[in-house]
């Protein structure tokens, strides 16, 4: 299938102003949090009307991935992931799953608290997600045997389960605990805190179908683009600092991109194929201000 990206160098507040009510089917992204890292200075974001964009943009049944660490300040964490989270629910949002990415390293040895070695990937959607596409990939401990569990009645009684004798299937759902490697053999772009492809890919694997158009508001080095790319969904990637922005253009647009399935499109202009992207991204002055 033939998809669009569309990458914007900009701040992803003015940016997404530009963009239609209602038209972004999944938003997967990593914003910077608290003072982890310094993105070569662009540290200053207002959370509060960044969170009010994105919920206005995306579409009824649309989910956003928010994937998020807290500092630790004067010996406490900061909280703000939950902060996020809750604000996200004040704004309308329901909370669909509060997952983990559990990395397989750790960025320094801790020594007064243990090894910090996860951060939130909170599943937030407009009502109830119009797209789940749940991955079965854990290998069931019980494959080959029969199902043999009870259920327990209101009245306290127990009787053999519904599924009573039914085959175990070899593979189960996957569990909210994403463990994935961090990719440090992979590293070839200079970008401090690259989520994992595969992250992004099973996200919009779960949330979003072939021909969608998903969103990174803090693209960083483009990693949702790529994934995005590969799994034939149309992109939209904002990013403030210039030199990110090229690298997020190298591996999703540029020779020798890591986009397998050659995204098509060019990054200043919509090409015709992109209508899901055009759709979406309007002068809708109007419009957007409605929701404001
Ligand atoms: C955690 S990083 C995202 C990394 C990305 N997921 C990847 O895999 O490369 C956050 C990014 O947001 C960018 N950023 C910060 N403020 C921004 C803003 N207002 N608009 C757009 N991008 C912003 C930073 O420059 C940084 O690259």
């Amino acid at each position: 299938m033939k998809t669009e990206a569309k990458l914007l160098h900009g701040d992803c507040l003015v940016e997404m102003q530009n963009i239609a009510n209602n038209s972004i089917d999944l938003c997967v992204t990593s914003p910077p949090y608290d003072n982890l890292r310094t993105y070569n200075g662009n540290l200053e974001w207002c959370f509060d009307s960044i969170a009010k964009q994105i919920v206005r943009i995306i579409a009824d049944g649309g989910v956003i991935v928010w994937v998020v660490g807290d500092a630790t300040i004067n010996g406490s964490e900061t909280g703000s992931s939950f902060r996020q989270a809750l604000r996200f629910m004040e704004l309308g949002l329901n909370l669909h799953d509060t997952m983990i990415y559990m990395k397989d390293a750790i960025a320094f040895p801790m020594h007064t608290r243990y090894n910090q070695c996860f951060e939130y990937m909170f599943v937030l959607s407009k009502g109830k997600p119009k797209t789940i596409n749940i991955i079965k990939d854990r290998k069931n401990v019980s494959y080959g045997r029969k199902v043999t569990g009870t259920e327990r009645q209101s009245d306290g009684a127990t009787k053999k389960a519904a599924c009573h004798g039914a085959a175990i299937k070899e593979y189960g759902s996957r569990w909210n605990v994403w463990q994935i490697s961090t990719d440090k053999g992979n590293v070839k772009y200079d970008h401090p805190a690259k989520f994992p492809i595969s992250l992004a890919k099973d996200h919009i694997e779960s949330w979003s179908n072939k021909g969608d158009v998903v969103i990174d508001p803090f693209m960083g080095s483009g990693t949702t683009g790529v994934a995005c790319a590969n799994t034939d969904r149309n992109f939209i990637g904002i990013e403030i600092d210039k030199d990110y922005f090229n690298i997020a253009k190298t591996r999703i647009n540029g020779d020798n991109c890591e986009a397998y399935h050659g995204i098509g499109g060019d990054d200043a202009e919509i090409s015709e194929s992109g209508a899901a992207i055009r759709r979406a991204i309007v002068k809708a002055a109007a419009e957007i201000g409605k929701n404001k």
